[in-house]
């Protein structure tokens, strides 16, 4: 009878292996975030063992070394045959229309992914990942692994699809920098914005003014507690700071590209400027000697609307749009308080001599000067909504963080728009309830749940058709006051970012909290053999 049976075994398995397209996938074995446009479950299995292939032509190289390097644990060599069996083939189609887009086909024969462009097939590179166990994250030895057969065609909603990082208040390392790359490209965005000048410290390398960094990249302490506690504020009597060199900067856009992400630099203008005014007194409304930032909050001193400081800005433009290959550099306009232009003769000289009517046209008047000189070197600007407040400057792009009205309101006006308003988007919010702070790291305030994320509805609701077009997408902003470490900004992120990735890429008609849910408690489980730092209790 034992003999029997295990005869009937070895026949059943035998069986399974030679017939595979018999053995029956579940749900559970489809569980991608964000989740595809369309995926047809179908029944078997494919096997990548020792003797699997990936086949691809030389324009996906960079793609069939990610693909290897996931895979790593099987060692798999790359071939140029398209008729190799037992492969994984990436392939490019000029017939497919979305340059983002990509099929993704397996059977118990062979995988295929075609896409457009490389970058499509990139995205279904990750979502292969997704259908593959958690293990191979790990990079143990395995001897095989097993996919579910599926059809799956997957193309995003919105075009740009984003993640920023302060590393102004507290600095994130190059390596780190890498990471929150990586996490960028696994969940399908598109664009690091890299937020690298504050009050606090200027992170970036710029040759023809070292004291940027000998003097603006470190801050003699730093405030302990919160901003909030004012009259008692307390300072860690430990300098900070740190900054990228043009090397390490051309490593990490580099890094980004192969994984094809653009990095948008951020150079802060006229406001959050104070570390560039102690390295460089003169660009200031008032000559003074200033100190680099050491608490939180909104400073006073802002860039002086002298040629000096237009000479300066173009001069640290210039080497940055040589190092940032992005069409859009980030020229910050928010938090530019007016004080000190309204005490300043000189600046009252220029609204008089220009016909403006005030502080804020005279921002306005600023940033036309800097988008001219940008414009002429072939790039556009991005700025945050403030911007709008003396009147947009012709071609720019406008970040709607404080709630969604600037961002309408651009759109109206024919401006791209890029959605991170605060309520939905700000990842240095609590992620949790008031009631439930006690257990949490101290951040900035709010309360902004991985469910507000996934709720979040970039496409404001009453814009008119003809204006829809403007807004190109959502991100979410990561200030890192309160975030010390990388250890921190995981915690942040994750798995807030999973939830605006599936609100940027994923069709509207086809979100549910609960399905969501379920896909992220799956998706954990990577995170877990990736041994991230993820907020857990959002899982629940
Ligand atoms: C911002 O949060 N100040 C853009």
């Amino acid at each position: 009878m034992k003999s029997k049976l295990l005869i009937l075994s070895v026949v059943f398995f035998v069986s399974c292996s030679v017939f595979n397209k018999q053995i029956k996938n579940n749900e559970e074995d489809y569980q991608v975030i964000p989740k595809p446009l369309k995926l047809t479950k179908e029944d078997g299995k494919f096997v990548i063992g020792a003797n699997t292939k990936i086949i691809a032509v030389e324009e996906l190289a960079n793609e069939a070394n990610f693909l290897k390097q996931l895979l790593l644990p099987i060692k798999l060599e790359v071939s140029k045959n398209s008729f190799e069996k037992d492969a994984i083939e990436l392939k490019l189609d000029t017939a497919i229309e979305n340059d983002e887009a990509y099929f993704l086909e397996i059977n118990p024969k062979k995988i295929t992914i075609r896409a457009k462009t490389s970058r499509g097939v990139f995205y279904g590179i990750q979502t292969l990942r997704q259908l593959l166990p958690p293990e191979i994250e790990t990079q143990v030895t395995v001897s095989n692994l097993s996919v579910p057969a599926v059809a799956i065609y997957d193309e995003p909603r919105f075009k740009y699809r984003g993640m920023h990082l302060d590393v102004g208040r507290h600095f994130s390392p190059v390596a780190f920098i890498k990471k929150y790359i990586d996490l960028i490209a696994f969940h399908k965005m598109n664009t690091f914005h890299w937020h690298l000048t504050e009050d606090q410290g200027w992170r970036i390398e710029i040759k023809k003014y070292p004291k940027l960094t000998e003097v603006g990249a470190f801050r003699k302490e730093t405030l302990v507690g919160h901003a909030r506690n004012k009259g008692k504020r307390k300072f860690d009597g430990k300098p900070y700071g740190g900054f990228y060199t043009q090397e390490e900067v051309k490593e990490i856009v580099a890094y980004a590209s192969s994984k094809h992400i653009t990095v948008i630099p951020e150079i802060e203008l006229p406001g959050h400027s104070l570390a560039a005014i102690a390295s460089y007194p003169h660009l200031g409304n008032t000559g003074k000697q200033y100190e680099v930032g050491t608490r939180w909050g909104v400073f006073k001193e802002i860039y002086a609307p002298k040629e000096e400081t237009f000479q300066f800005l173009e001069d640290v433009l210039t080497e940055v749009i040589a190092l940032f290959p992005s069409k859009l550099i980030h020229i910050g306009g928010d938090e530019a308080p007016k004080k000190q232009w309204k005490e300043s003769q000189y600046a009252q000289e220029i609204i008089k001599r220009e016909g403006l009517k005030d502080e804020h046209e005279l921002q306005s008047y600023f940033i036309k000067r800097i988008e001219k000189f940008l414009n002429s070197k072939g790039r556009n600007i991005i700025g945050w909504d403030e911007i709008l407040e003396g009147g947009l400057a012709p071609n720019v792009a406008v970040m709607s963080w404080r709630g969604t009205k600037g961002g309408i309101a651009a759109a109206k006006q024919k401006h791209n728009v890029v959605m991170t308003p605060n309520h939905s988007c700000y990842f240095d919010h609590y992620q949790v309830t008031k009631e439930e702070r006690a257990n949490e790291p101290i951040a900035i305030g709010g309360k902004t749940t991985v469910k507000d994320v996934y709720d979040y509805e970039p496409m404001p609701k009453n814009l008119e058709p003809e204006f829809q077009k403007y807004i190109l997408g959502a991100q979410a902003n990561v200030w890192t006051e309160y975030i010390t470490t990388s250890d921190k900004v995981e915690y942040m992120i994750l798995p807030r970012m999973t939830a605006l990735s599936e609100v940027v890429w994923s069709a509207k008609e086809q979100k549910s909290y609960p399905d969501f849910n379920k896909r992220l408690k799956t998706l954990s489980k990577r995170f877990d053999a990736m041994k991230l730092n993820y907020a857990k209790h959002s899982l629940k």
